[in-house]
């Protein structure tokens, strides 16, 4: 991709982006394509048929009569992307700043209704100063029509927003209600209230990238769930997410060629450390297991003590939760349970298995999660896992410890294989903390205490810091050694392939949100 980057103007030029011409961003002098060219640029060459190209705005106040444009300052249409057909519309901040009139929404309305009735992505390319201002709560109401598509179309089809421009107060909420959110760095913000109006209520100074940029919603906020360096650079994101991604709810993903060989990597034993206090990088297990090249991290830089992403195994198509064990010791907290639960409910969604690698040395304790809502939000994670349905694989690379296990993705709570590494710990917490606890008698009795504490967790280690009293009761299934676990994986997937599972009726649960 990073070849893509650097040639912005050879792309433009070789994606014969139909005459039109970048635009430069006022505040960072960076390029911007315009509305066309980036719909151009997203979908196969000549496969654009735009919907509505002669509508306009119907507003007579502020002498609007005398402005009218066609299109109204959105392109909307379909096209293929890899073959497969996506509806799209591009605002086009050239028109009255892309803002959203009532013609407008009925444009993307129209599209998004198409969309959810044929069962196919709807993409949405932002760029907008918000509501139409000269059309006061007619272009409010056009807002309210597309938040109410968004949720009627969730779990039906995917909607993915790239945000490459401004998007800025109430119309921040249909981008927060799809899918997925990509942020061109630099060029896109995205707000409630702006820092005019921060700085009124507030007293805070603070710019529109400080407040709303994509460094900041794809670190702390986690409103973004990537960031990309430029337009070109968050086209072709939309398009990788895409190609994991099956059309709508009815389907499953496509699968790419595969022949199973040995499949054996034996480097996988050298990743985790003797030591069970020394981090590793849980990216290397994910590397080693899944088919070449095929991460494709979401969310990578908030909540960095959980991974999760989209990947292939086998050629099919598997979105990825995983602990990270060189962030706060891969413990669960707020952001990350958060960041899980809506991964592991996505792919719930759209019919793409679960695989969870599992190092985990329980919750963060502490008053600041306490305060933060750490029994509601941990629960997110664990009611998501347990209400999916699609297959579920989970591996233990080192420790599950306490209600963490319960969460990640144990067989009590519905996953369907469970596997453990020689080393794994399956325990209620850390044989030293155990130790100190149910033998705090004998310890501190003892003429050498800390001789006496060395011992009692030595004992506690042997019976329980291991993967295999959890496999005599069945809740590990196996045992395995790592260099297998990429064959293994394979295999449980490949078996799970036509799992079905139907649960009571109901209108819907209540997930604690
Ligand atoms: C009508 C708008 C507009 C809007 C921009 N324009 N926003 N026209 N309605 N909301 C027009 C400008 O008048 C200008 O027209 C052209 O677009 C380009 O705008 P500039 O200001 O010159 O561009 P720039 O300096 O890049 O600044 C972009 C901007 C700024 C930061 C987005 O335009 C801005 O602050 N706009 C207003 C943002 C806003 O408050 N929107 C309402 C949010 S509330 P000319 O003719 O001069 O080229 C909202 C409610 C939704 O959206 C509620 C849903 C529930």
């Amino acid at each position: 991709m990073d070849t893509k980057i650097k040639t912005l103007n050879d792309k433009i030029e070789l994606a014969k982006l139909g005459g039109g011409q970048a635009r430069i961003d006022k505040q960072h002098q960076k390029k911007k394509l315009t509305a066309r060219e980036r719909i151009l640029y997203l979908l196969d060459e000549g496969s654009f048929e735009e919907i509505g190209a002669l509508v306009t705005h119907r507003t007579k106040d502020f002498g609007m009569e005398n402005q009218k444009f066609y299109g109204d300052g959105v392109i909307t249409g379909y096209g293929t992307v890899d073959g497969r057909l996506v509806y799209v519309f591009a605002q086009d901040f050239t028109v009255f700043g892309g803002s959203l009139s009532e013609t407008h929404a009925e444009k993307i309305c129209k599209i998004m209704d198409m969309a959810v009735n044929v069962g196919a992505p709807i993409i949405g390319l932002n760029d907008s100063g918000g509501a139409r201002i000269q059309e006061g709560v007619r272009s409010l109401g056009g807002y309210a029509d597309i938040f109410y598509r968004n949720v009627q179309a969730s779990g039906v089809i995917p909607q993915i927003s790239a945000i490459m421009g401004p998007c800025a107060g109430g119309a921040v909420y249909s981008p927060a209600m799809t899918d997925f959110t990509i942020m061109v760095q630099d060029t896109s913000y995205m707000f409630v209230t702006g820092p005019n109006v921060v700085k009124t209520v507030t007293n805070e100074e603070v710019t529109s990238e400080e407040l709303g940029g994509a460094s900041v919603h794809s670190t702390k906020s986690g409103v973004a769930h990537k960031t990309s360096g430029n337009d070109i650079e968050c086209l072709e994101d939309v398009k990788t997410l895409l190609s994991y991604l099956p059309q709508s709810n009815r389907e499953i993903p496509q699968d790419l060629a595969f022949e199973l060989k040995d499949e054996i990597r034996e480097h996988l034993a050298d990743i985790v450390p003797d030591n069970p206090n020394k981090p590793y990088d849980m990216h290397e297990v994910i590397e080693g297991v899944i088919d070449q090249d095929s991460f494709y991290e979401i969310h990578k830089d908030h909540a960095e003590n959980i991974i999760v992403g989209f990947a292939r195994l086998g050629g099919k198509s598997i979105g990825i939760v995983a602990n990270q064990p060189m962030f706060l010791a891969g413990v669960l907290d707020v952001n990350s349970s958060k960041k899980a639960a809506r991964f592991v409910r996505f792919c719930d969604c759209f019919n793409i298995p679960l695989l969870v690698f599992e190092d985990v040395p329980g919750f963060l304790p502490g008053t600041d999660q306490e305060w933060n809502g750490i029994i509601v939000h941990g629960a997110k994670l664990l009611y998501a896992f347990s209400e999916a349905t699609v297959p579920r694989v989970t591996v233990i690379t080192r420790k599950a410890y306490g209600g963490a296990y319960d969460v990640m993705n144990s067989k009590h709570i519905g996953a369907d294989m469970n596997f453990a590494w020689p080393n794994a710990e399956i325990a209620v917490m850390g044989a030293k903390g155990a130790a100190e606890i149910i033998f705090k008698r004998e310890i501190t009795s003892a003429d050498d205490p800390e001789a006496k504490w060395k011992e009692k967790e030595a004992e506690y280690a042997e019976l329980f810091a291991n993967p295999y009293s959890a496999a005599e009761r069945g809740y590990i299934d196996e045992v395995i050694l790592p260099r297998n676990t990429r064959r293994k994986l394979i295999k449980a997937f490949a078996m799970l392939e036509n799992k079905e599972v139907s649960h009571p009726k109901r209108k819907h649960g209540n997930i604690p949100l």
